[in-house]
């Protein structure tokens, strides 16, 4: 039988720099921010819908949901806003919808990367609009250097510098979403 400890973690290929965020510290601070919702939402009678943004949030998600006691659903949303560069344009677009009716909802967002705060701006205002009981925000990581809009961050797991960033959901054209720590990328020039 495979011994899951004897699994090897991912080496660093030539194209990232360093491990900027390593598995275990990652693991630890989910844990951290789970707890901290477990107790702001403690009480609550309908679920608290989780909207993960696709696709960088679904390993985030994935395993903050799992340490949730809380009760809770999962859905999520997708948009664009990059177009084929890496930098914002601030033209955010919703291109898949929830499947829930997030009316009258508790609703916490869960995004991978806080940049411009384009993206988090437009949805938070979106689905307020809806008629949601609240609409908070969970992201892994902020940068904090690069924020063009304000945007309220109920939860953050960690403020990172304005590097490109890749690993557990995060990538560099589809590329190394699945690494199990958080990498900063050599870009070229
Ligand atoms: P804004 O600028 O709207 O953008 O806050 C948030 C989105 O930008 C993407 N993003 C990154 N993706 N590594 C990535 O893989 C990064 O370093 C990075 N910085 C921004 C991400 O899609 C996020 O949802
Ligand atoms: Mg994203």
């Amino acid at each position: 039988m495979t011994n899951i400890r004897s699994i090897a973690i991912p080496p660093l290929t030539a194209d990232l720099e360093r491990v900027l965020i390593d598995a275990d510290t990652i693991q630890r601070r989910v844990i951290e921010m789970a707890n901290q919702i477990n107790h702001d939402y403690a009480g609550i009678t309908e679920p608290l819908v989780l909207v993960g943004i696709l696709k960088g949030s679904f390993i985030f998600l994935a395993d903050l949901c799992r340490k949730l006691t809380v009760p809770h659903v999962v859905d999520f949303i997708a948009v664009s806003s990059y177009g084929k560069g890496s930098t914002s344009t601030g033209n955010v677009r919703l291109v898949m919808d929830t499947r829930e009716n997030l009316e009258k909802h508790h609703v916490l967002i869960v995004e991978d990367i806080l940049d411009t705060g384009y993206t988090l701006d437009y949805l938070v205002r979106n689905l307020k609009a809806r008629g949601t009981r609240s609409v908070n925000t969970a992201v892994l990581l902020e940068k904090p250097d690069r924020h063009k809009v304000e945007v309220h961050l109920q939860y953050v797991g960690f403020t990172i510098p304005d590097v490109w960033v890749v690993g557990y959901g995060l990538d560099y054209g589809e590329q190394y979403r699945t690494l199990p720590y958080i990498a900063e990328m050599k870009i070229p020039g």
